[in-house]
């Protein structure tokens, strides 16, 4: 089944859930993992964030604890029921991300394991319009998948990833979209190793 077809199956909301927390568990857990992305980034309350890709609203939920003031986009109706159910207060969007226009302008533009999913057209596409969607000196944030350096279970667990995850994620792993945030005019500011190695948060800056 193919990524896109993955996420149009109405099983596809409890699947993510189960897995993701499943495959981090072993590396700290997914809570663990969703709290230091958000340590990492300063989100003060009635912050604006646009989140590009929010699945089934597990940081969405906690965006909102910190008081932000959310738009979540998805293409999936499926993951969208769910994140309605977890952050109530978000307004949500059913959309393709190439096809998105921000209404607004954002302090932040959130993007948690999305982008490794797309191809390198619809990426730079995504980090354009992401950054057209940026106040001035509002900051993008990317959560993704990392290789990490050592130890046996954060490369067990990252090999089993890897394998199941669409060709594209190569290409994040071995550029780090280092060329395509360039010319998005974005520069990465900081960067934060997450569960042991086998992720990362990533911020960046226009200009
Ligand atoms: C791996 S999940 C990550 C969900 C969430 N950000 C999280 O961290 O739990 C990727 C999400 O991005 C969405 N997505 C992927 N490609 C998309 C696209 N081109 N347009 C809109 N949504 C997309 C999928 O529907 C899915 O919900």
């Amino acid at each position: 089944m193919s990524q896109d077809n993955l996420y149009q199956s109405r099983w596809v909301g409890a699947g993510y859930d189960a897995l993701s927390w499943m495959v981090f568990a072993p590396l700290g857990g997914l809570r663990r993992l969703r709290q230091e992305a958000l340590d990492a980034i300063e989100i003060r309350p009635g912050a604006r964030v646009l989140e590009l890709g929010c699945g089934t609203g597990g940081f969405t939920r906690l965006l909102a604890a910190r008081g932000a003031q959310l738009t979540s986009v998805d293409r999936s109706p499926h993951v969208l029921a769910r994140a309605r159910r977890r952050a109530p207060g978000a307004t949500f969007v059913e959309s393709e991300l190439t096809a998105y226009r921000p209404q607004g302008s954002y302090d932040v533009v959130w993007v948690a394991f999305v982008l490794h999913e797309l191809d390198p057209a619809a990426r730079q596409a995504v980090l354009t319009m992401a950054r057209s969607a940026l106040v001035p000196g509002g900051t993008l944030v990317i959560v993704e998948h990392a290789l990490p350096a050592g130890g046996l279970v954060p490369r067990a667990m990252s090999r089993f990833v890897h394998a199941f995850e669409p060709a594209s994620i190569v290409d994040w792993l071995r550029g780090g979209f280092t060329g395509e945030l360039a010319q998005a005019g974005l520069t990465v500011t900081s960067r934060r190793p997450l569960a042991r190695g086998t992720a990362v948060v990533i911020s960046g800056a226009s200009g």
